[in-house]
């Protein structure tokens, strides 16, 4: 039985619509990317359905660090290039990965993970980070989602302070 019922559309579209709004507001008059990226992280674990990790690495001295998320805990750590993550960041490009157990070099965190999806976040063409988000389903993120997730990581990379 579901206790507590979901604000969000199950229009995929409609509730894209909802949470870039609702992102906006979040990002309004603040710019700390610790409280940007928490809030982010929130918003976003409680909006998609079947998703069991989800937050932010930063680029800090050429590595991807541990930044917000709400899931199980993770790994501190990311070498630029390594992993889903690591590749996102190395390309700087979105990368959708239907079965994690396909993707070699793939770093498991989470044993429920099995497709995951890896949006670089940029500040003008510079990759300062990584939004990460695993599904316990196998091919969870389509392009529609991909393509939303890219306009919300465009709005939090524009709408927070990196240094
Ligand atoms: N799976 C990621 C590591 C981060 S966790 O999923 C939170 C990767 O391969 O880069």
């Amino acid at each position: 039985m579901e206790l507590v019922k979901s604000i969000y559309p199950e229009i995929p579209a409609d509730r894209y619509k909802l949470l870039v709004q609702q992102m906006k507001v979040l990002l309004e008059g603040e710019t700390d990317w610790v409280a940007n990226l928490a809030n982010a992280s929130a918003l976003l674990n409680g909006a998609l359905p079947n998703i069991n990790w989800v937050g932010f690495y930063r680029l800090v001295n050429g590595e991807l660090l541990l930044g917000p998320f709400q899931g199980k805990t993770a790994c501190i750590h990311i070498p630029f290039g390594k992993g889903v993550c690591g590749t996102a960041a190395a390309k700087n490009k979105t990368q959708v990965v239907e079965d994690v157990h396909r993707f070699e070099g793939h770093i498991a965190c989470d044993s429920d993970s099995a497709s995951e999806l890896v949006i670089p976040l940029c500040v003008k063409d510079k990759v300062v980070g990584v939004l990460d988000i695993d599904s316990p389903v196998l091919n969870r993120f389509s392009d529609e989602d991909a393509r939303a997730l890219e306009e919300i990581a465009e709005l939090i990379s524009a709408g927070c302070e990196w240094s």
